[in-house]
């Protein structure tokens, strides 16, 4: 029985189809979202263990809210709070279950979501569901934002969706879109997925970059499978709003709390990543500049989107810088547009490595 046959090839007829692929550690990294390199840092990894040795569980258990929510659960979002300057916040098991998390909690009956046309598929995958309304506005469209806004008088709460960086563009959010938020008293989620660890005076993402005074209608999502090298998400809100998560929100209330390993490495990360946040910022730079230098790109973090516009010819540019031994990403429709080479310029990688690569794709182009 082949109940999806048709399906399958329709998506191999239009270069659509995917695989998993064992991931070859020969190749040299400029696919993963490990964008400081902590993902190899062995010294992280070992204090994490150390630490998780001298505490007599390992796994997390249960939901936060029946009997999984250890203290090192409560440390780690103490410490985020710290840093980013929020009243409050929760970790949760991923960044796909934060959006999920906050856009259904969040947005209820005759309230409406507006979101970046480009905001995550996790996100989007919420506003499908059952009495969220929702309004896409084009991609860091700041006038059309207001606009809609203006026009949405009789809405209970307004509620606006942005990416710190976005995932496949690779640029930032427009600044605006605070004072936006504040003029029509609306909410403001801002998933720092790959902005966070990347962007800031401090390195904590957009928020710390635009020097922003965080208010009671901020939401900053981070994730830790990024930058921090880890795996999971956090939330940081007003107290209220984190309370009201905890209540209301079922990718909180009804799955198992994030793993304690990953729990304290993300912490272990947070706390080198602000201890080497000169350090990281200008390795962050200097990548920049040889992206700027070799292929006359301006990256606002780490993200190197470089347009295509063909989906198979994508998937053999990808292939032919395999053999040569790098690691890109090559993201086709639908997920983007138009198909890109992605390129992550991550510290993981040497900046000579990163100039070779950039030589090479100038070729193809
Ligand atoms: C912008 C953005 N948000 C959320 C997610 C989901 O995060 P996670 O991988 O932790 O589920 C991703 C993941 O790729 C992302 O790019």
């Amino acid at each position: 029985m082949n109940y999806y046959q048709n399906e399958l090839k329709a998506l191999r007829k239009a270069g659509r189809y995917r695989e998993r692929e064992v991931v070859d550690e020969s190749l040299k990294d400029f696919a993963s979202n490990d964008y400081l390199g902590l993902a190899h840092n062995k010294e992280l990894h070992h204090q994490t263990c150390s630490e998780l040795d001298k505490i007599p569980v390992h796994g997390a258990k249960a939901s936060l809210l029946v009997n999984g929510y250890h203290k090192a659960h409560r440390d780690f979002e103490r410490a985020l709070c710290v840093a980013n300057g929020f009243e409050d916040g929760v970790v949760l098991g991923s960044g796909f279950n934060a959006n999920i998390a906050l856009i259904e909690a969040l947005c209820r009956k005759g309230d409406i979501v507006f979101m970046d046309e480009l905001y995550h598929a996790s996100g989007v995958l919420a506003t499908n569901l059952k009495d969220v309304s929702v309004v896409f506005f084009s991609h860091n469209d700041m006038d059309e934002l207001d606009e809609l806004l203006s026009r949405c008088k009789d809405v209970k709460r307004k509620i606006i969706a942005v990416e710190g960086i976005y995932s496949m563009d690779g640029d930032l959010c427009d600044k605006k879109v605070f004072s936006i938020a504040d003029k029509h008293d609306a909410i403001l989620i801002v998933d720092e997925a790959h902005s966070s660890g990347v962007v800031g005076e401090r390195l904590m993402g957009v928020f710390d970059h635009y020097g922003i005074t965080i208010k009671p209608n901020h939401i900053k999502m981070g994730t830790l499978g990024k930058a921090y090298g880890s795996f999971g998400a956090f939330i940081l809100a007003s107290k209220h709003i984190i309370e009201y998560l905890i209540n209301r929100a079922k990718p909180i209330i009804y799955a198992t709390a994030l793993s304690l390993y990953d729990t304290i490495l993300a912490h272990k990360s947070l706390e080198y990543i602000l201890k080497n946040k000169e350090i990281l910022k200008y390795q962050i730079k200097k990548r920049q500049l040889i992206i700027y230098d070799e292929l006359d790109i301006k990256v606002d973090g780490l993200i190197v989107p470089i347009v295509i516009n063909d989906n198979k010819k994508v998937m053999q540019i990808k292939e032919s810088l395999k053999q040569k031994g790098y690691a890109v990403g090559g993201i086709r429709q639908p997920t983007v547009p138009k198909a890109i080479i992605r390129v992550i310029a991550r510290l993981g990688e040497s900046e000579d490595e990163l100039r070779k690569l950039s030589n090479i794709l100038k070729s193809y182009l």
